[in-house]
């Protein structure tokens, strides 16, 4: 019989804290996304200023993306899939539910930054339309600024 994959975006809540946790922890590994412990997401589940996004695959979270909002825009802080689960499209779910939560809450631009080396992550926003605005060097490595307009259709 063929398998049934249920994939599923919904706006985070404390409940998923402790898998978007062990997520951060195993990818933190990797050296591009920043570890978060429980207390820091109870934080952010208690702000209003941030909009976490989960994937989830046959119910079991196996991705999230971190957002804030910020001088008029949403921020993408952080994104990261199970390592096991990448290149089936999660990423890109989740970055397009972001950009349907700005275009929800009336904000123009979604901006993110991006590690120089990271092309994963720069090949997954450009293939949504964002474009690079900024390069800093300031950083080991340097990190490009990406934008990306939103227009109402
Ligand atoms: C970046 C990341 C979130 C992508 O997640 P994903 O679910 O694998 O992405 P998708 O399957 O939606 O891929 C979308 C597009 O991104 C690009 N992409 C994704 N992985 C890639 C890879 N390993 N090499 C090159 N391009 C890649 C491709 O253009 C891909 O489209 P395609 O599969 O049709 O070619 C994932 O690799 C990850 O968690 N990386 C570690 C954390 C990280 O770097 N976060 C970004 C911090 S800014």
């Amino acid at each position: 019989m063929k398998k049934i994959i249920d994939l599923r975006i919904w706006k985070a809540t404390k409940d998923d804290a402790y898998r978007i946790a062990e997520i951060s922890s195993e990818v933190a590994k990797e050296g591009m996304v920043k570890e978060l412990n429980s207390s820091e997401l109870m934080k952010i589940f208690s702000s209003e200023k941030y909009y976490v996004a989960v994937a989830g695959l046959n119910k079991e979270v196996v991705g999230y993306a971190m957002s804030t909002y910020s001088w008029g825009k949403l921020h993408i802080l952080d994104i990261a899939v199970d390592r096991s689960r990448r290149r089936m499209g999660i990423g890109k779910m989740l970055i397009k539910h972001l950009i349907s939560h700005a275009l929800e809450k009336g904000l123009p631009v979604v901006y993110c930054e991006v590690g120089a080396k990271n092309i994963p992550a720069l090949n997954l926003f450009t293939s949504l339309g964002f474009k690079f605005k900024i390069f800093s060097p300031l950083v080991a490595g340097g990190f490009y600024g990406l934008y990306l307009p939103i227009r109402k259709s």
